[in-house]
């Protein structure tokens, strides 16, 4: 008889896979109950499937089960990432001989190691050859001009007789935005700097010497999120661990009104409540600084101007949800941010604020801070949990949603850096305060990155619900001499494009979705005259295409389809049959997607088709580009 179940094999996993068969292990049968089983074999070099002996049937005969195993030794098994990372940092990439012994050393099938290590960028599997520059493409940079820079560097570099040695090629947002064009040289993450100055730095580095690292940008002193300025640090952790009143903690996050601010806007504290109550003695606490998307720079600046802010958050939100271990997840590109929050966090250890024994008390919250290898996608929540498991970094089908069912399958609170930086303040200072600083019927503060153009571009801690108009014009300082304001892009990306005439509008969640578009990632994208939105549009849309994972086909081949459309629109003009083929490609995308990528992807085109329709209609129609950038 062959039933389905799923067992955790508790103890000897990896040694169970180096001879399965005959082995007795101890292991815990779905329903719970402790157990101990023989393996008979594995069906195949897939780990998760086994065949064990189970003799607890009735008659005490041995009754054979096909069953699903599930390692508990879990932190071993997402070592997979932690171990290509030092693979490649000590190799420069990836060799296959390297990977062989690896797979043969973890005991897992080559094809999985072989599957994680090609799915993220950040892992090469060819050598380097010579130096690398990667330039990025995307929407602040673009707007910058990252296409006529990366074409003057390569002049540059033919110049300075580096021809042979350089590869430059594009790369996606590095999350310097507000100082483009960015570009990476051999990983190292630059801001702006002209070409001949990026080739001078090239003959150094292949003349022997380091990579300078620039400073990071100047940390703003007096922000209103920031309680402790003139009181004792780590109170709210402090008040917490004395009076456990947890319950009053979600109370008080339901009523200030905080809402997640990493796209989804979902209210913080109902999200804190779901996993409290979600029964579990292991729950886990994620950090999401993955911080990806084109514009989008506000968590880089709390990390690295508010770290303990961001910590104490976590163990805030760990102690009230009863998990006991927690992670940041931070972008690779932030390697600077990262060291300030390890020190951050170190310092934490030391004083008693995390880890065992919290303040003296029996609470512990451990915190770990993990890598991320790239790509966009790993920011979506349950994409990231795989990466956390070792995993490639596909999302999940929702529901589950995480609070019920996230990292290794267990309850997790996961949230931005901005939600976890908010908490500690409105704790201490009361969800009034809190619900009192928003604007045109908004709740609270808002960190809003402006890039584009813009004369004083960076982060802004503002009112949530401030006009846009404000923020690009009295704290930003307008555009540069001579320009005059097209369109904005008023939440990263995937928020679309907004014309001038609706500078006004609130920047906030409902009155963004009451206009088609959101508040996303916080990262407004200010666009001068004389932009072309067909151009800008297609740029978006390629970003979407190119960080799709390819997991449903809506999204891979309709961001394609997508690309491939307006590039010849923009190339050589079209018909009506390709305006209705971008209305189909974005509904079906829209309703099928996976996840919010995919929904996401076409709304750049299809904003743009809805507020600036003549200047579409004049390429297609016409083959015509009234800003002079196409044909
Ligand atoms: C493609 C994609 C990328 C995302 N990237 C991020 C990110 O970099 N940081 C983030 O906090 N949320 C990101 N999100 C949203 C997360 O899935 C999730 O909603 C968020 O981390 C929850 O935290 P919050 O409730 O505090 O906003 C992304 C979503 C999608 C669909
Ligand atoms: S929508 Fe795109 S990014 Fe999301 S799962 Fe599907 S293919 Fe992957
Ligand atoms: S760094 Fe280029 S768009 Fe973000």
């Amino acid at each position: 008889m062959l039933a389905s179940t799923a067992i955790t094999i508790h103890q000897g996993f990896r040694a169970v896979l180096d001879s399965a068969r005959g082995l007795t292990v101890a292991c815990q049968i779905s329903d719970g109950a402790e157990a101990t089983r023989r393996l008979l074999f594995t069906s195949s070099a897939n780990w998760g499937r086994f065949v064990i002996e189970d003799r607890s049937s009735e008659k005490g005969l041995p009754v054979r089960r096909s069953v699903r195993l599930k390692a508990d030794n879990t932190h071993e098994y997402a070592m997979l990432i932690k171990e290509l990372q030092s693979l490649q940092h000590h190799h420069g990439y990836l060799p296959r001989e390297a990977l062989y012994e690896l797979a043969e050393r973890l005991k897992m099938p080559f094809f999985e190691v072989y599957g994680v290590a090609s799915f993220y960028p950040h892992f090469r599997l060819a050598a380097p050859t010579g130096t690398e520059i990667k330039v990025c493409a995307d929407l602040s940079c673009h707007l910058a001009g990252a296409r006529s820079m990366t074409a003057a560097l390569r002049e540059a570099c033919e110049h300075a007789e580096l021809g042979g040695t350089v590869s430059i090629g594009e790369t996606s947002c590095l999350g310097r935005c507000d100082a483009p064009v960015a570009y990476a040289l051999n990983e190292q993450i630059y801001r702006g700097g002209s070409p001949a100055a990026i080739a001078t730095l090239v003959q150094r580095l292949q003349a022997g010497q380091l990579a300078p690292r620039q400073s990071l940008p100047q940390a703003p002193d007096n922000l209103q999120i920031d309680p402790y300025r003139a009181a004792q640090p780590f109170a709210a952790l402090r008040q917490l661990v004395e009076r456990r009143h947890f319950s009053e903690v979600i109370a008080t996050l339901k009523a200030s009104g905080l809402r997640g601010m990493g796209g989804a806007g979902f209210p913080a504290g109902t999200k804190w409540e779901v996993v409290r109550n979600v029964p579990g003695d292991t729950k886990y606490v994620v950090c999401n600084a993955d911080e990806s998307e084109p514009g989008t720079f506000k968590d880089r600046m709390l990390l690295h101007t508010v770290p303990e802010l961001v910590l104490e958050g976590m163990i805030l939100g760990a102690l009230t949800v009863g998990a006991r271990r927690g992670y940041v997840y931070i972008r690779h590109e932030y390697a600077q941010e990262r060291e300030v929050l390890e020190r951050a966090l170190q310092k934490m250890q030391q004083d008693g604020l995390v880890g065992e024994r919290i303040l003296g008390s029996e609470l512990d919250v451990t915190i770990e801070i993990f890598e991320s290898p790239g790509g966009y996608i790993c920011g979506e929540e349950t994409a990231l949990l795989e990466a956390l498991e070792g995993k490639r970094a596909e999302p999940r089908n929702k529901p589950p949603f995480p609070g019920t069912y996230g990292l290794f399958g267990k309850p997790t609170l996961i949230n931005n850096v901005e939600t976890f930086a908010f908490v500690p303040a409105i704790l201490l200072r009361g969800a009034e305060w809190f619900k009192g600083q928003g604007q045109n019927h908004a709740a609270g503060l808002k960190f809003l990155a402006l890039s584009g153009h813009v004369q004083r571009p960076g982060v802004y801690e503002v009112p949530l619900g401030i006009p846009a108009s404000e923020l690009i014009f009295d704290h930003g300082g307008g555009l540069p001499p001579g320009r005059t304001l097209k369109a904005f892009s008023p939440g990263g990306a995937s928020s679309g494009f907004l014309p001038a005439s609706m500078v006004d509008i609130p920047l906030e969640f409902q009155a963004l979705a009451q206009v088609g578009s959101m508040l996303g990632s916080g990262a407004v994208v200010a666009v001068a005259d004389r932009v072309c939105m067909l151009d800008l549009a297609l740029n978006v849309v390629k970003f979407f295409r190119n960080e799709s994972c390819g997991k449903c086909v809506p999204c891979r081949t309709g961001s394609e389809k997508l690309v491939q459309t307006l590039g010849r629109i923009a190339r050589e003009g079209g018909s009506t049959h390709d305006l209705d083929t971008i209305h189909e490609l974005a509904e079906t995308m829209q309703l099928t997607s996976i996840c919010g990528l995919g929904q996401a992807a076409p709304l750049p085109i299809t904003s743009v088709v809805r507020h600036f329709r003549d200047e579409i209609e004049r390429h297609v129609y016409q083959r015509e580009c009234p800003a002079g950038v196409c044909f």
